[in-house]
């Protein structure tokens, strides 16, 4: 057992990718949206995900906030706990895909290593059709501070959240995304439009979409 210590095994099930993608008439793939609190992960996933479902794809939504009620509630906000956080949904967002859906992640996902993991990973040998299309929210932090939609900035200044990312922990920009969500002229793009975007790409890249 030398090559296997753990003996843990792969099992291939009956019904494969291929097959569930014919079904449904679509192939799957993960959105992974990562950028600070405040710069509009979210609305992108849910108008991204409603726009989709308007032409009838099938798209889920794993958003951090809300991992971290069920799947990520023992996980905090130190380093560690942020990378399993990521791997968690990483593999998650594996497993949707393979079953077909265009899984929407939405995460601060703040470190490199830990988003080229999941890109790493979701392009290993079993998933080898699966792909990762990154989107980053390119929002100027005093933007994402002054919505502070949660009061956590707020906090996060007063000392009384240590950690908080882009006050006193890093965001690493993402180098290789496929997407950028910027302001133009200084005005935010509206939640239809940047979903509109990220259709277009998955229109140009995926014919099945
Ligand atoms: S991470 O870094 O990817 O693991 O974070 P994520 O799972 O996306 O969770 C981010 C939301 O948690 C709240 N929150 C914090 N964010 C950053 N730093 C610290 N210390 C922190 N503590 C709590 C915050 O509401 C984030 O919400 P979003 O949706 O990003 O605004």
């Amino acid at each position: 057992t030398m090559g296997n210590p753990r003996n843990v095994f792969w099992h291939e099930c009956a019904v494969g990718k291929a097959e569930r993608q014919k079904l449904i008439d679509q192939q799957g793939c993960v959105v992974w949206i990562t950028g600070l609190s405040g710069s509009g992960k979210s609305t992108l996933a849910c108008s991204l995900n409603r726009e989709l479902h308007s032409r009838g794809k099938l798209s889920y939504v794993l958003d951090g906030d809300n991992v971290r009620h069920g799947l990520n509630k023992n996980l905090g906000f130190s380093p560690e706990d942020r990378t399993e956080n990521i791997r968690r949904v990483g593999e998650v967002a594996k497993l949707f895909a393979d079953a077909g859906f265009i899984c929407i992640a939405s995460l601060i996902s703040p470190y490199r290593k830990d988003r080229d993991a999941c890109r790493a990973m979701l392009s290993d040998r079993n998933f080898i059709e699966a792909m990762l299309l990154s989107v980053f929210m390119n929002m100027p932090l005093e933007v994402c501070e002054g919505r502070d939609s949660k009061g956590l900035y707020k906090l996060a200044r007063a000392g009384k959240i240590k950690g908080f990312t882009g006050i006193d922990d890093p965001y690493e920009p993402p180098m290789n995304c496929e997407i950028k969500i910027e302001q133009k002229n200084g005005v935010c793009p509206t939640p239809y439009d940047m979903a509109l975007q990220v259709v277009a790409y998955l229109d140009q890249t995926n014919s099945k979409i």
